[in-house]
């Protein structure tokens, strides 16, 4: 009886996973959705009788109960590389001559066009057949664990059917490819979205990540996600082309974009982009471009990778999409450092699948440019980027009705008079006070990227800062002393200021590069905020550096070191800090303990080409190993790393008799201290 019980939830186990194929990847189904019901309905009574008989790869266990409380770092174990862009077909044909050029003489080369999904890129981890991980890119070396929202996606399989694997074993290996919405499902969810009064979404890729992000994999369940596989890998296993890899992963059961292309020749690649961009808006979803690869992974592992992009493929970046719209209003926002920004409001139109009713019109510069009026027709244009621009006027359309655009005289949010820097184009509100400062700056050192405090958005900062309880950042901090005064306020619950003041406590945890970029220094963006921190440790000996220690560091230019010097000399800012140290806001990091080394507590400069590392790896190397990068020699450089066709800095070296290292010689010490 029990082996019958155990046959049989297996038999419709493996039924439900066919028809799930058919349904979500062939878009073939061939049984009745009654019928699928009831197969579902009798494995879920199986198994609520027997529930030592669930594994985590029955279609029951695609949807978690559990909410994800935080998304897990993953390291990827191969790095999930970007593409370079090209734009024209010369820029191909130059990307051909590199790989002929890459590869010995006499190879013959031939190339792989894809469509190039407009989505989420997501790695999965299989292990035995079984979907044990799945990660979102992150910055290409760390992501995020998805996994249990990836698991509600039914064009993913749980279970792949390793009698397909073309004689591979693939006992573990990733399909990496890209989690995407369909255009129309997307407009049904934006509608959907409207008709409760939900944020909409501006495309179908932010939805798909928006989504993939939601702690709910229930939620996720609901929205109609997708993907499509294009890259399989695994350090077991010897490839053998990309073309046969699409091949591999759809007969693995993976749902594989069906218009790529195998390619002899540019010439092919070429045809082979121009007949995809005419495709482009007869397909489902939406595609910004074609990616070529080079098919032989062989070669593709002499050609390698430079920085973050491999040198064996190329994306090609169709144009972008044009639509006419009628410009009905200029408003002038505010922002955090007082910049006014003039925003065309538009008559909403619909472009790239999302609908468009505002657009950044820059500065006053562009309008005068682009002599752009109140009334105009616009041609709005979206490009790889989320945001559209307006890139021209039709003129034949202007009347004369429509009145030159004046620039405004005084702040819109706090009506103070305006000043334009002379060497800027920018105007700006000088107000500190002025109400729309305080709340960009606020949502600035909330927002992700700084100190990440979860609910503390635009809605919560812009009341808080109307009922005075918000104007420093410090102010954040002491939001728990009004608790009951925060709970009183309409709307806002008890349950939802704790979690608000949870979020506050947990973000004092930020370290301090985060907090160096969180506080807003004008110019000091988190890579720069990043490599200051490093550098100094702590903000005391920021503080106190000079403006020619900064722009010392290698990247750091003398806009930024200025600006740094200007935000520390203002005491209205060094007060804040002080509070924000009491309150225990991280203002020192630790040096990582790095063991003895060559590179440990020198400082180098690079100069010249170098033929192994880009400047920026060869940077990171050394601040691995805990040396110091700068960007000019003085007496205090211990050694010049100098590459090809090094000019005035080896000059400079040698007069002040710092030591020079070649590229071969960098390396070696490279190797040796990394041992
Ligand atoms: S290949 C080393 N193929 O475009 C291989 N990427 O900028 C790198 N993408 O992060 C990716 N469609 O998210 C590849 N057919 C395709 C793609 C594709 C979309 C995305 C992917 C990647 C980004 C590259």
């Amino acid at each position: 009886m029990a082996v019958d019980i155990r046959k049989r939830i297996e038999t419709i186990k493996e039924k439900i996973r066919e028809h799930d194929y058919k349904y979500y990847v062939l878009a073939e189904p061939s049984i009745s959705d009654l019928d699928y019901d009831l197969l579902v309905k009798e494995l879920e009574k199986l198994e609520t009788e027997n529930p030592h008989l669930i594994t985590p790869d029955s279609p029951t266990q695609r949807v978690g109960k559990d909410l994800t409380k935080d998304f897990k770092p993953v390291t990827h174990k191969v790095p999930m590389l970007s593409l370079a862009n090209t734009y024209s077909q010369e820029e191909l044909i130059d990307f051909d001559r590199r790989v002929r050029e890459g590869l010995p003489d006499g190879e013959i080369i031939e190339y792989v066009v894809e469509p190039k999904i407009d989505g989420a890129s997501v790695s999965l981890n299989y292990a035995k057949g079984l979907l044990k991980t799945a990660a979102t890119r992150g910055d290409g070396t760390t992501g995020e664990e998805i996994t249990a929202n990836v698991r509600t996606i039914k064009s993913i399989p749980l279970k792949l059917n390793l009698l397909n694997s073309f004689n591979y074993k693939l006992n573990d290996f990733e399909a990496r490819g890209e989690i995407f919405m369909k255009i129309a499902d997307f407009r049904k969810l934006n509608e959907m979205r409207e008709s409760t009064g939900e944020k909409l979404f501006a495309n179908p890729r932010n939805s798909s990540a928006g989504t993939l992000k939601l702690q709910d994999p229930k939620l996720v369940a609901k929205r109609p996600l997708n993907a499509f596989l294009y890259y399989i890998i695994s350090t077991e296993e010897e490839f053998e082309s990309q073309f046969k890899n699409l091949q591999l992963l759809k007969s693995l059961g993976f749902n594989v974009i069906p218009e790529y292309r195998l390619c002899k020749n540019i010439t092919e690649v070429l045809d082979a982009c121009r007949i995809l961009e005419e495709k482009r808006d007869s397909l489902e979803f939406e595609i910004d471009g074609a990616v070529i690869k080079v098919n032989s992974i062989r070669q593709q592992k002499i050609l390698g990778s430079i920085a973050k992009s491999p040198r064996w493929a190329v994306a090609f970046k169709f144009k972008a999409k044009q639509v006419y719209t009628k410009l009905t209003k200029i408003t002038w926002q505010v922002g955090r450092t007082g910049a006014i920004t003039p925003v065309a409001e538009l008559e909403p139109v619909l472009l790239s699948g999302s609908t468009i009713s505002r657009a950044t019109l820059h500065n006053f510069d562009e309008i005068t440019r682009k002599d752009i009026r109140v009334g105009d027709t616009v041609v709005l244009e979206k490009g790889g980027e989320v945001i559209p621009k307006i890139v021209g006027i039709v003129l034949s359309e202007r009347k004369s009705k429509y009145k030159p655009t004046i620039p405004p005289e005084n702040c819109s949010a706090c009506g103070a008079p305006l000043f334009k820097p002379e060497n800027e184009v920018a105007y700006y509100c000088e107000n500190a006070e002025c109400p729309a400062q305080i709340k960009g700056r606020l949502e600035h050192f909330a927002s992700r990227g700084a100190m990440d405090i979860e609910g503390l958005g635009e809605a919560l900062i812009d009341l808080f800062v109307e009922k005075k309880l918000l104007n420093t950042y410090a102010d954040i901090y002491d939001l728990h002393l009004h608790r009951t005064d925060l709970i009183n306020i309409e709307r806002l619950g008890e349950k939802s200021i704790d979690n608000l003041l949870a979020s506050i406590e947990e973000s004092k945890k930020q370290p301090f590069a985060k907090v160096l970029f969180a506080i807003g220094i004008r110019y000091v963006g988190a890579g720069a905020a990043k490599k200051l921190a490093d550098h100094f440790l702590s903000i005391d000996k920021l503080i106190s550096a000079s403006e020619e220690d900064i722009s010392s560091i290698y990247e750091i230019g003398p806009s930024i070191s200025s600006s740094v010097k200007k935000f520390f000399s203002e005491e209205e800012n060094i007060k804040v800090i002080q509070r924000l140290k009491k309150q225990g806001i991280q203002f020192t990091s630790q040096k990582k303990e790095v063991k003895e080394n060559f590179f440990l507590n020198k400082t180098f400069v690079l100069t010249g080409a170098l033929n192994n590392y880009s400047r920026d790896e060869a940077a990171e190397k050394i601040t691995l190993l805990g040396g110091k990068v700068t960007s000019s020699i003085s007496k205090k450089t211990d050694c010049l790393i100098a590459g090809e066709s090094a000019g005035s800095k080896l000059e400079k070296a040698r007069t002040l008799g710092v030591n020079v290292l070649t590229e071969i010689e960098f390396i070696n010490l490279l190797e040796e201290a990394s041992k």
